[in-house]
């Protein structure tokens, strides 16, 4: 199966007043908190606002696409989910398949390029899995940008799974720098996030790109996942904007 080739070739860039075009971000990791606060506030299930947050995530990669974001990661399942009880593992397990299935042309029209990165250990299901290969093979060729989504993610596991292929491979201990760390995460080829988002007013890190989030910016705010919009991204990319990013050095132009 070749696919269409190429999506998204095209620049899809908008002015936004306010942001500074030539210093957008390369990469931004979202984690995508609070849907279960959202539909209790409301009186409804917790799986109503995980459902909901599919909006969220739609509108985030439009406005991802405005601002010409090439790379665009959102944790969707952490290896931590798993104590969720089982009917709500169940049901995020089956709309991250239907999520797939219906919504990865209109991503592949848009020119977005799918990844994943976590564990496809034995609890994610095949069909899933499944659904996660289709979407890779279909937007493999396109350039625009590369929405990853992490699911049965931890930072942690990454890690170790990677130390283990390094060890598998019998590098020696000499060999072990940080470029060749990086060689061995699940995707070497993902930079490190410029800025990490997370909503719901939780400040924690909770498991996500621990090795990669090193030196990116963090921004937090109060809004749920499901009213998350665009604009919600723009503001949190005007904070970006706003930091200097020092990398353990000093200002040069201070
Ligand atoms: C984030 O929302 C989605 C997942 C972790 C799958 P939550 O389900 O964590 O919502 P809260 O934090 O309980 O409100
Ligand atoms: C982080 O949110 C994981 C995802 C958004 C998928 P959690 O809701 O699982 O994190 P904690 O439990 O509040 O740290
Ligand atoms: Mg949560």
């Amino acid at each position: 199966m070749t696919g269409r080739q190429g999506r998204g070739r095209y620049v899809w860039r908008v002015d936004i007043p306010g942001i500074d075009p030539t210093r957008i971000p390369t990469h931004v990791a979202c984690v995508m908190d609070g849907n279960g606060r959202w539909a209790q506030r409301r009186g409804l299930k917790r799986t109503d606002g995980h459902a909901a947050g599919e909006e969220a995530l739609f509108d985030t990669v439009e406005g991802a696409l405005e601002l010409g974001i090439r790379w665009l990661t959102v944790y969707a399942f952490s290896t931590e989910n798993w104590r969720r009880p089982t009917d709500e593992v169940r049901f995020l397990m089956n709309f991250n398949e239907s999520l797939l299935v219906r919504r990865r042309d209109e991503l592949h029209d848009r020119g977005v390029r799918m990844r994943f990165i976590g564990r496809r250990d034995w609890r994610v299901p095949r069909r899933l899995i499944r659904r996660m290969d289709e979407s890779i093979e279909l937007t493999r060729h396109n350039r625009t940008m590369t929405l990853t989504i992490a699911f049965n993610y931890g930072g942690r596991a990454e890690l170790i799974d990677g130390i283990k292929r390094m060890i598998d491979d019998g590098v020696p201990s000499s060999k072990v720098t940080e470029k060749l760390v990086h060689q061995y995460l699940y995707d070497p080829e993902m930079p490190d996030p410029d800025l990490m988002v997370r909503t719901s007013g939780e400040y924690r890190i909770s498991n996500y790109l621990l090795w990669e989030l090193a030196y990116s910016e963090l921004v937090f705010t109060d809004v749920l996942w499901p009213d998350f919009r665009r604009q919600h991204l723009f503001d949190a990319v005007r904070e970006y904007q706003i930091r200097a990013r020092r990398f353990g050095g000093i200002d040069t132009d201070a």
